[in-house]
């Protein structure tokens, strides 16, 4: 018998992490972060001071990573045994993970990883590429998006509330420049599966987000 699959997909700032994990509590499912391990990979390649356009080293690197995601609010991140869960979201990681993501070898090596999660247990997962590539048997499969102004309005909060100082202007143009990576890149650009079901959460609360996809998930099952 498949477990029961679900992916959430969408651009940086649309508020996959949260919508995620509580569709994943309410259904008794496990919230996987992916985003997270592209983050870690881009960490030690950050402190081994490689360069972020040597794609074998980064994913030789990844190869040699030990990532584990573990409990879900919050979802602590572990690189090699070591909690790097605050250290993976300081903007310097947040404008290198896309050259890191990048990288073939590397999203090789992340999506068997996420792979063997999803066979192992019912997950939530979220991500850029889920619904296309990591799971394309996923049951049901959401595109999670708002304008760009709202996403960056909504991680300025997230950073402030976390003690930086932030220029909204600069974020906004840093949210830009990552969906445009992320949207034009050869390898898992980010685009909807066309089984998926894209929400525009702009102007919607999390709750409404929630609901929404719980209800489609029960309606499809
Ligand atoms: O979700 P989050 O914003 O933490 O993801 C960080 C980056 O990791 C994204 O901008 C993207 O470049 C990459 N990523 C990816 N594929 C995934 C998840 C994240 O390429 N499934």
């Amino acid at each position: 018998l498949d477990k029961l699959s679900v992916a959430i997909d969408g651009p940086a700032g649309a508020g996959k992490s949260t919508v995620a994990k509580q569709v994943a509590n309410r259904l008794n499912l496990v919230y996987i972060d992916t985003g997270a391990m592209y983050r870690a990979v881009t960490l030690k390649a950050l402190r081994g001071e490689v360069d972020l356009d040597r794609q074998e080293e980064l994913t030789g690197l990844a190869r040699q990573s030990r990532i584990d995601l573990v409990g879900a609010t919050p979802q602590r991140v572990f690189l090699d045994g070591e909690d790097v869960t605050e250290e993976i979201r300081t903007p310097e990681v947040s404008r290198s993970v896309s050259l890191v993501a990048m990288v073939p070898g590397v999203r090789e090596v992340l999506v068997e990883q996420q792979r063997r999660l999803a066979e192992e247990t019912g997950v939530v997962m979220d991500g850029r590429d889920i619904g296309t590539v990591v799971l394309p048997r996923a049951q049901a499969k959401f595109f999670l998006t708002a304008s760009a102004e709202e996403r960056a309005r909504r991680r300025a909060k997230e950073l402030m509330d976390k003690g930086y100082t932030i220029d909204i202007t600069a974020l906004t143009e840093e949210i830009r420049e990552r969906d445009q990576l992320d949207s034009n890149r050869t390898v898992s650009p980010l685009v909807p599966a066309g089984d998926a079901i894209i929400i525009d959460s702009s102007g919607m609360t999390v709750e409404e987000v929630v609901h929404r996809i719980v209800a489609e998930i029960k309606q499809g099952e």
